[in-house]
């Protein structure tokens, strides 16, 4: 099983401010491990030439006596110079690891991302009810979390009511941009969303320089420009646009902007690690959604459609909920992991190519009619999150 914790948003505007705990927590290792690994190690370039000592029957000294301390400075020196070279050679392979460790999180967590969307996708489809899916994600995440607490699989965190006071606004910004999100998804295709989702810098530099009154290089306004714009263009070809799709997504962005924000603050100086934040998020969001998905959609409509799902999909309608409940825990999970080893940035970056693999694996699957211009959109969106985040280097 895999743990981690999660934090979304796409972001890189939010990268800074997302995910919780990396955020606090997580080292910042440089996107290029090797090169950051030598600079802080005791691996040197030397153009110094090793220390050569001259024959020393050549200056006068019989052969089988030699001078002790300049014996014993070469015997030092090379002792010195195997211990730096196997140091590096130690360096190189436990950057190597990170390496491959990194590329590993990456494609599991794109990999995941992408499965949970497909079955989120296809789920909502037969049985519209978002506000039930979002609760069973929840519920399913706090589940596995609190088997694997009470199994030993994970060791449970120490928590105070401080904490869970911190965490509540997360736990708000969580539940509203994750409900929002899914109710986007069950009213328009799940590539659209995830345009929409890639403006979420938009929403960070907007939030952070309006209610916070931080102050940005002209760049990263600049860059605005293009995520802005291909959301705009996107959004307006969209051959089946949907106003609650859209104010779903746009909901979704400002939330988890939010949630970052809290999270950052709510995370510092606390020792509960990643996997084990998100755990609680899990929880808290699920005790708040929960009596708003019964009022809202409540089980008369769940069995209803429950029913007509069935009898349309097969039983096998019930694997696809489980799917798209443990697999949007374990892609937040693993999300938290990359988090771990990367900085805020290296995961934005990371979280903008997860939304290209989920927008062109679901227009793939799903068959998605995208005319040029609509497609032109979405390109420059995703262009403009990459500027964004050089910008904010
Ligand atoms: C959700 O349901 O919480 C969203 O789909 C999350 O999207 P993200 O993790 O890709 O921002």
């Amino acid at each position: 099983m895999i743990y981690a914790v999660k934090q979304s948003a796409l972001a890189l505007g939010a990268a800074d401010l997302v995910r919780p705990k990396s955020l606090l927590a997580a080292p910042r290792i440089s996107i290029l491990p090797s090169i950051c690994a030598a600079k802080n190690s005791n691996f040197q370039l030397s153009t110094r030439k090793p220390l050569s000592l001259p024959s020393l029957e050549g200056l006068g000294f019989p052969s089988v006596v030699k001078p002790r301390g300049l014996g014993f400075k070469r015997e030092a020196f090379e002792a010195d110079r195997s211990e730096n070279i196997e140091i590096s050679h130690q360096e190189a392979r436990s950057a190597a690891g990170q390496k491959l460790r990194i590329g590993i999180y990456f494609a599991t967590w794109w990999a995941l991302n992408v499965v949970f969307n497909i079955y989120n996708k296809k789920v909502l489809n037969a049985f519209p009810y978002p506000w039930l899916t979002s609760t069973l994600s929840l519920a399913t995440g706090s589940l596995m979390m609190l088997v694997s607490w009470a199994t030993g699989i994970a060791e449970a965190p120490e928590t105070d009511f401080e904490f869970w006071k911190a965490l509540a606004p997360v736990a708000v910004a969580h539940t509203i941009g994750h409900v929002a999100a899914t109710v986007s998804m069950s009213k328009v295709a799940v590539s659209f969303t995830h345009i929409i989702k890639s403006g979420e810098p938009a929403f960070s530099v907007l939030v952070s320089r309006l209610l916070l009154g931080e102050t940005f290089p002209l760049p990263v306004y600049l860059s605005l420009v293009p995520i802005i714009g291909g959301c705009a263009l996107a959004a307006v070809t969209e051959l089946n646009f949907n106003m609650t799709g859209f104010v779903g997504a746009m909901i979704s962005n400002l939330a988890f902007v939010f949630r970052n924000i809290f999270s950052k603050k709510g995370m510092k100086g606390k020792s509960v690690g990643g996997m084990n934040y998100y755990a609680c998020l899990s929880i808290l969001s699920l005790l708040i959604l929960t009596p708003f998905a019964i009022a809202i959609e409540g089980p008369q409509m769940w069995t209803a459609g429950w029913q007509k799902a069935l009898s349309q999909i097969g039983p096998h309608f019930v694997w696809w909920v489980a799917a798209q409940s443990v697999f949007y825990h374990l892609y937040n999970q693993v999300s938290y992991m990359s988090l771990d080893e990367i900085s805020p940035l290296t995961f934005s970056i990371g979280n903008t190519m997860k939304r290209i693999s989920v927008i062109v694996s679901s227009i793939i699957i799903f068959h998605t009619p995208v005319q040029p211009v609509n497609a032109l959109g979405a390109a420059i969106a995703i262009l403009g999150t990459f500027l964004y985040s050089q910008a904010k280097q």
